[in-house]
Parts: C-alpha cells; structure tokens; sequence
C-alpha cells in the first residue's frame, strides 16, 4: 500500500515537472517581437512622433536621422538633401500596405511593414543623386514608387 502511494506522488512530480517546463516554454515563445520593431498605428503616422516631423534632422557630427514615410505610391518627404560624408539613420515607416525602401548601389535595402518601424545605416561618401525606389509589390504604380536623395 506504501508503495502505491510513493509511486502515485512520484508520477504527480513528474507531472508538475512537465507542466512547469510546458508553462515556461510556451511563455518564451510569445515573448514579444524584437525591440527595434516599435508598434505603431498606421493610421496616425503623420501625427506619431517622429513622423509628424518627416526629412533630415542632425544627431552629431556629421550624423543625421533621415525620418521617412512610405505610402501608396511614394515617399514623404519627396525630396532630400544629405551633406557629403554623412552617416544617415534611416527610419521608416508605412501609412499603409508592405513597401520596399532600396537604394541602389548601396547596402540599403529593407522592406517596410506598416505598424512597424525600420532602421538602416549608411555614410554617403560619394556625391550625386540617389534613387529610392519600392522593390516589394504594392499595388498598380509600384514600379513607379521611387524618390530622389541628393548627396552634395
Ligand atoms: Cu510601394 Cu511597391
């Protein structure tokens, strides 16, 4: 009889055992998403910090953050000015649907999810015009989603 009940409790602690181990497995997996993927309305971009402000804002020496936004079919702002030399963050959003943000010739190329924010790098050390087009299809006039930055 002893028996019995020493082999029912040692079954119960295996059970727990396996019930903790489920529980704290399943809570790392709904762990949210990684930090540099801010939640964020689609619908009230323009009046969400920083996008309510769009264009070019220095941060340092010779560093800029470039806040960006992408929409059915183009960019805000339209047009760019980025000192020779300069490190540029990239951060972008969308008002709207999926859209690409590539510049060629450049390590910058990343799609852009609306509700989410992106970040990517780059120093402009050669100056002249650079294309910024959308390489994710997003509706009729995707091939003629682009903008121009100018590097001087
Ligand atoms: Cu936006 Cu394709």
């Amino acid at each position: 009889k002893l028996e019995k009940i020493w082999l029912t409790i040692g079954i119960t602690m295996l059970f727990v055992f396996l019930a903790i181990l489920g529980v704290s497995a399943f809570a790392m997996g709904v762990k949210p998403p990684s930090e540099h993927h801010h939640q964020l309305d689609p619908a009230k971009v323009q009046e969400t910090a920083p996008f309510d402000n769009p264009g070019l804002h220095q941060i340092g020496d010779n560093e800029y953050e470039a806040v960006m936004t992408a929409f059915t079919f183009g960019y805000a702002p339209d047009k760019m000015e980025i000192p020779l030399g300069a490190t540029v963050n990239f951060t972008v959003t969308s008002q709207d649907v999926v859209h690409g943000f590539a510049i060629p010739g450049t390590n910058v190329n990343m799609m852009i999810v609306p509700g989410e924010v992106s970040h990517v790098t780059h120093t402009f050390t050669k100056p002249g015009e650079y294309l910024i087009l959308c390489n994710e299809y997003c509706g009729g006039a995707h091939e003629y989603m682009k903008t121009t930055i100018t590097v001087r």
